[in-house]
C-alpha cells in the first residue's frame, strides 16, 4: 500500500480495501452533544478530509449550511452513497489545499483527524489556508478523547506539541491571526 499521506492514493487503496480504521462508523459523541447546544443558523462549514462524511448530515440537520471536500474519490462515493441526495453536490472531491474555494468562503471549518493526517512540516501552509478560505474563523475539531475543541489553528500549528492534542478546549470560534 502506498505510504505517503499527502497523496491521495495512499487513502484511495485503504478506503478500497476497507481498511479504515480511523472511521467512527458514524457521528462523534462530542459533535452530536455540540450541535444540540449550538443550533446553526446557517453558518457556512467546510468539513476536512470528510471521509465516509457522517458529519455533513449532521450539520446540516442541525442548521448549518455545510461542505465536505476529500482528495480520495473512494472516500467521496462513501461520502456522497451515506448522505441525502441532496447533499451530493456539497461533497467536493478535490484537495483542500488547492480547490478553488473564494477567500472567506466559510464561517468556520470541521475537521476530525484529518490535520493530524498531514505532515509536521505544512503546519504553516496549513495556517494560510484555513485564514485564508475561512477569514476570521476558527477550526473545530474533534479530538481523540472525545472533546471537541475549537483552536487557533496559528497558536495550534506554530506548536508542534499543541498540534493534535486535546490541550485547547474552548468551544467558541477564536480569531485566525496567521503567523509569518
Ligand atoms: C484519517 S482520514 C479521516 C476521515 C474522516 N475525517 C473521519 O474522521 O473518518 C483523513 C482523510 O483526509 C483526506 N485528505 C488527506 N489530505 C487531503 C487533502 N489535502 N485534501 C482533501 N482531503 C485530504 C483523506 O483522503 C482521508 O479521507
Amino acid at each position: 500500500m502506498p505510504t505517503h499521506s499527502e497523496h491521495p492514493d495512499f487513502w484511495d487503496s485503504r478506503y478500497l480495501a476497507d481498511r479504515t480504521p480511523w472511521d467512527l462508523g458514524g457521528v462523534p459523541g462530542a459533535l452530536k452533544r455540540y450541535l444540540a447546544a449550538h443550533p446553526g443558523r446557517g453558518e457556512r462549514v467546510l468539513i476536512l478530509g470528510c471521509g465516509s462524511g457522517y458529519e455533513i448530515v449532521a450539520f446540516t440537520q442541525a442548521g448549518h449550511e455545510a461542505y465536505a471536500i476529500d482528495f480520495s474519490r473512494p472516500a467521496v462515493a462513501r461520502a456522497r452513497h451515506q448522505a441525502e441526495a441532496a447533499l451530493a453536490a456539497r461533497i467536493i472531491e478535490g484537495d483542500f489545499f488547492t480547490h478553488d474555494f473564494a477567500p472567506a468562503s466559510f464561517d468556520f471549518i470541521y475537521e476530525r483527524t484529518f490535520l493530524c493526517a498531514l505532515p509536521v512540516a505544512w503546519r504553516a501552509r496549513i495556517v494560510q489556508r484555513v485564514a485564508t478560505v475561512a477569514a476570521g474563523a476558527g477550526v473545530r475539531g474533534c479530538r481523540s478523547r472525545g472533546a471537541l475543541a475549537s483552536f487557533n489553528a496559528a497558536e495550534s500549528y506554530s506548536k508542534p506539541e499543541v498540534a493534535c492534542s486535546a490541550s485547547i478546549s474552548s468551544v467558541k470560534p477564536p480569531k485566525v491571526r496567521p503567523t509569518a
